[in-house]
């Protein structure tokens, strides 16, 4: 049978990239940056400790990723995004605010995902708006389908919690069906969660409210 072909779930804009995202790229990112390697990450050596590790897919500009890894110094984090002056932006983050407890790699989360984090490994997987890719014909580029509900369940420890927001009612929906249909997870709750207290606003929250989108958050627990 003929491989599916890889899903991609971005496009790589050129967009601007400033002079301080790119100086960070250049000088920050082999402290505070993780190359991509086709191999297993070792999260105790990355960081220097046992603790429990969480994973954001598609971290943006970094802003609210910071935010969180500073309010829980007691969680290890580790952004994954493939835009540059992202990866730059939340590099100069992490340096400024001294958060020892995050890194970032620049690469395709579901690659990472795949060969760089082990089964049963992860506290927590983040994912904050994702592309909501509006279009129909463009629906398969969304990166919550079902293949992608079992790969995070199987990244995750039992226990571990997969926590997604969106402001796309339609892809809202689409994430409560393929999650709730993976045997691997739970809900926490009954249909979307309340929006949790500790998730700082995102950008492209603060977008989608500002055209008055209503924001569903979801919260899943990978079965024992
Ligand atoms: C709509 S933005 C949301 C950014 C941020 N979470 C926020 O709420 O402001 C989605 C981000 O996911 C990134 N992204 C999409 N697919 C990705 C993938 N497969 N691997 C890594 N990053 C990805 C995009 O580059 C983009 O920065």
């Amino acid at each position: 049978m003929p491989e599916r072909k890889p899903l991609r779930s971005y496009v790589l804009r050129q967009g601007r990239i400033s002079a301080a995202q790119t100086r960070a790229l250049e000088t920050l990112h082999e402290r505070l940056g993780v190359a991509y390697r086709d191999a297993p990450l070792d999260a105790r050596a990355l960081f220097g400790r046992a603790a429990p590790l969480v994973v954001e897919i598609g971290s943006g500009m970094g802003e609210t990723t910071a935010r969180i890894a500073a309010e829980h110094p007691e969680n290890d984090y580790l952004a994954i995004e493939v835009h540059a002056p992202g990866v730059g932006s939340l590099l100069r983050l992490i340096e400024e605010k001294g958060l020892a407890n995050l890194r970032v790699i620049r690469h395709d989360a579901l690659e990472v995902l795949q060969h760089m984090i082990p089964d049963g490994s992860l506290a927590g997987l983040h994912l904050f708006f994702p592309d909501p890719w509006p279009k129909k014909r463009h629906h398969k580029r969304r990166l919550v389908q079902p293949p992608f509900a079992a790969l995070a369940a199987r990244k995750l420890a039992p226990g571990g919690l997969l926590h997604s927001a969106t402001d796309w009612h339609d892809y809202a929906e689409q994430m409560l069906a393929v999650f709730s249909a993976e045997p691997l997870l739970e809900n926490t709750t009954s249909g979307f969660a309340g929006r949790p207290a500790d998730r700082p606003l995102t950008k492209f929250e603060r977008r989608g409210l500002t055209l008055g989108h209503e924001v569903y958050d979801l919260l899943f627990r990978r079965r024992p």
